[in-house]
């Protein structure tokens, strides 16, 4: 069996963190017996320097063939304030394959408690379904010197394809689901509740509640471990999603796979962005990159063994304390993706 995978390394740390993740594949790939063919393509404000374009037509077309697309960051001080931003070629690329369910799972392993900043975090094991083509990211946008302005819309089809998904993980976990909204102020809010409520019918197994974004955004910090799937819409996905990842140490161990219709390629990044402060020093978490790969190993080409077997490798270099910066630790990014490939 072949893997096809598209590599879109971007901007920053990007290519340094899909460096160690494609080490990775590569080492499992070999293990299984799989061949994995990676090919490398354009997307944000490298994209932008060479082409004009942060996501080239080429760069999409291959992502369309691929089995599975890992991407690394896009961004940076170098393009703020142009009128195109790197920002739009990842945007693009989520509309254009059609990948509205991004899941964003957040553990803390056990004996690792100590690398959250919070006292309380100990077994947190969390996923964050976050709706990802819709919302105020895709609505009208009006930018004036004086005024602007941003839509947030949903159609009650846009949030019922993305609390399904949430509902089937939940029920595969422990029958728990929040959804998180809004609702005491936003239309939008309303609807996603009301759709919610009316999903789950399908699925009396799980039993749904709801938490409003400005409570939740506490909660994950007081009391995380009440949770166990929530589902949300855009914007508050995002947010929810950083947090709930430096809860669990630091951002550069957080995952995600972004989903659309059955059979059509899914992307899968870490979480962070292009962490300019850091990017060129060789010292940038890719344990986030690393668990996206095992991700495309999970739900892009059904094999959950392999998956697991990355994960386990992660979780064991970092409680041989092998540990990045971020994590209050001296290892480099080379240092920690050694510890990682020793352990497969
Ligand atoms: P960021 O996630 O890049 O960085 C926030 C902080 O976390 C920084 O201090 C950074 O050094 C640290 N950090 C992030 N990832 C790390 C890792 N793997 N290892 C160690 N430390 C890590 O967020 P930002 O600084 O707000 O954004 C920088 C740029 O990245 C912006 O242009 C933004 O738009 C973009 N961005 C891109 C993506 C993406 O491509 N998916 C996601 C978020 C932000
Ligand atoms: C993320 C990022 C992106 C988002 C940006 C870079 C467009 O923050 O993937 O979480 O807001 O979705
Ligand atoms: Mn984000």
């Amino acid at each position: 069996m072949t893997l096809n995978l598209v590599v879109l390394p971007g901007d920053g740390i990007g290519p340094e963190v899909t460096k160690a993740a494609e080490d990775v594949l590569s080492a499992v790939c070999k293990g299984a017996g799989l061949e994995l063919k990676m090919s490398h393509h354009l997307i944000g404000g490298i994209a932008i320097d060479e082409t004009g374009n942060p996501l080239p037509e080429e760069t999409l077309a291959a992502c369309a063939d691929a089995q599975g697309v890992l991407l690394g960051a896009v961004g940076g001080p170098k393009w703020d304030g142009g009128s195109v931003r790197p920002e739009q070629g990842l945007l693009r690329i989520r509309e254009a394959l059609g990948l509205f369910t991004n899941i964003r799972p957040v553990r803390v392993f056990e004996g690792l408690e100590h690398l959250s900043p919070i006292k309380n975090a100990a077994g947190l094991d969390i996923v964050i379904v976050r709706e990802l083509t819709g919302g105020i990211y895709f609505g009208e946008r009006q930018e004036g010197d004086e005024v602007a302005s941003d839509l947030c819309t949903y159609s009650a089809e846009e949030v019922r394809r993305v609390v399904a998904p949430a509902f089937e993980i939940a029920k595969a976990r422990n029958g728990k689901l929040t959804s998180v909204d809004k609702a005491n102020v936003l239309a939008s809010s309303r609807l996603w509740r009301r759709t919610a409520e009316a999903v789950a019918k399908d699925y009396p197994e799980v039993t749904l509640s709801h938490a409003l974004v400005d409570a939740m955004a506490m909660h994950l910090v007081t009391h995380p471990n009440d949770f166990d799937v929530l589902v949300t819409e855009n914007m508050f996905g995002d947010i929810l999603s950083d947090e709930a990842a430096a809860v669990s140490g630091s951002i550069g161990l957080a995952a995600s796979a972004s989903l659309g219709a059955p059979g059509t390629p899914g992307l899968y990044e870490p979480i962070h962005g292009s962490a300019p402060d850091i990017a060129g020093q060789g010292v940038a978490n890719p344990s986030g990159a690393i668990l996206s790969a095992a991700m495309f190993l999970r739900f892009g080409a059904a094999r959950e063994d392999l998956a697991s077997q990355i994960e386990a490798a992660v979780e064991s270099a970092l409680k041989a304390g092998v540990l990045t910066r971020d994590l209050g630790g001296d290892a480099n990014t080379e240092e920690i993706t050694s510890a990682i490939l020793e352990r497969l």
